[in-house]
């Protein structure tokens, strides 16, 4: 695909990318001509030093490729303070907080210093990121932000086989490698992959064997001529969230919708896309490594294996209405308007609410179990979009 109005990188960005591309060439060719597309995702986000995620883009802000949440506004991190409190108050003192994908780690540190406020701090913080390279910069974040709480993060590079307190994850669902299906005109199944031809990737789809991708395709009744995404290392990541807590929630944001909604006609071509400066690039092999690639959440397939695997859902929700819930809009005002970032936090919380901005695409899911949580978590004491899963 041709965008040649996108920003161009620096010299070391391109050689870095050319480094990766011959990387996953390697790959295509050691698996006998033909990766399956999760295989070429994972490697594009995650290849040691030259991936999007575990090499040096700057990703997260303004000079990157995308804003999240807690980069907007440390108000996300104080709701979802709230929601941690209420669930660490339920488990008593031996509760701790587990953040997966902590990207810059400003999330850690708002969430930190909420439960701080709040009376709540757990002994400890720990995260879990799939890359190494952001260790560093969370780190400095929590650091110059929070720097009596540091000790209490411990960055962990296995999960550990039980654990007890509140699990958390802001936009790590979206960032995990998503299989391409197609029911064709027949009805059959395909799998898509990447090849290397003409001295670049390109598609090339395969039947779709039975196993355990067959199964998770086949269970959503695409209709035919359709194309979409099917994450299993999502389902294989909540399955080992719900099989390592013992007591306590979990809570996960981010941008998708439920199954009616997902696999609606209109998205016949799926939602995977990249985000590189800023700008929305539907070629997944635009710049491998300096562009993001993501794809949609299907929330009613991370409710069907938190379920299976012994998780009690306790609300869905779309954002804006988790997060006036739990009590944004009552934050914003305790600045107060003399306070010197209060108009750009009016701005934040505009964009994290309104519907055709962040409000509505982007969801929270809670669950927990063998926990007696307050009737009313907050976050989702007011609309529950739970029967939509
Ligand atoms: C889009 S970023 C979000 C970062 C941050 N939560 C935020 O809201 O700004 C996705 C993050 O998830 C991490 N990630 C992806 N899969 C993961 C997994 N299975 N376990 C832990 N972290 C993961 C990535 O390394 C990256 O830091």
């Amino acid at each position: 695909m041709n965008t040649p109005q996108l920003p161009a990188p620096s010299a070391d960005a391109v050689s870095a990318s050319a480094a990766l591309v011959e990387r996953i060439r390697q790959s295509i060719l050691e698996a006998g001509g033909w990766l399956p597309f999760a295989d070429y995702m994972r490697l594009a986000l995650y290849s040691p030093g030259l991936g999007y995620y575990s090499g040096g883009a700057a990703k997260f802000g303004a000079e990157g490729d995308f804003t999240t949440a807690p980069e907007l506004s440390p108000l996300f991190g104080a709701c979802i303070a709230d929601t941690a409190a209420a669930v660490l108050a339920a488990l008593g003192p031996d509760g701790e907080v587990m953040e997966f994908g902590a990207g810059t780690g400003r999330l850690a540190a708002q969430l930190l210093l909420g439960l701080e406020r709040l009376g709540r701090l757990p002994a400890r913080y720990c995260i879990v990121d799939l890359s190494g390279e952001l260790r560093e910069r969370q780190r400095a974040t929590i650091a110059a932000a929070a720097p009596h709480l540091l000790g209490r993060v411990d960055w962990l590079d296995a999960l550990p086989e039980t654990f007890s307190g509140f699990v958390v994850g802001n936009e790590v669902l979206d960032a995990m490698p998503c299989a391409l299906v197609h029911r064709d005109d027949d009805g059959r199944l395909h799998e898509r992959g990447v090849v290397w031809r003409d001295g670049a990737f390109g598609w090339q789809d395969r039947p779709l064997a039975a196993g355990p991708l067959y199964d998770l395709a086949a269970a959503l009744a695409l209709p035919k001529g359709y194309t979409t995404e099917v994450q299993p290392d999502m389902h294989a990541y909540v399955a080992s969230v719900a099989g390592m807590l013992t007591r306590g929630a979990a809570l996960w944001l981010d941008y998708g919708f439920a199954h009616a909604e997902y696999y609606h006609p209109e998205r016949h071509m799926g939602t995977l896309i990249g985000h590189y400066r800023h700008h929305t690039v539907h070629d997944p092999f635009f710049r491998p490594g300096l562009t993001d690639l993501t794809c949609h959440v299907d929330f009613s397939a991370v409710y069907r294996e938190a379920d299976a695997a012994g998780l009690a859902l306790e609300g869905y929700a779309p954002q804006a209405q988790y997060l006036l819930d739990a009590g944004l809009l009552d934050k914003l005002a305790a600045l107060g308007t003399g306070h010197p970032g209060y108009l750009a936090q009016v701005a934040a919380v505009q964009k994290l609410t309104s519907p055709a901005e962040m409000g509505d695409l982007f969801k929270a899911i809670a669950f927990s179990k063998a926990i007696e949580l307050p009737a009313l978590l907050p976050g989702f004491g007011g609309r529950d979009d739970s029967h939509k899963l």
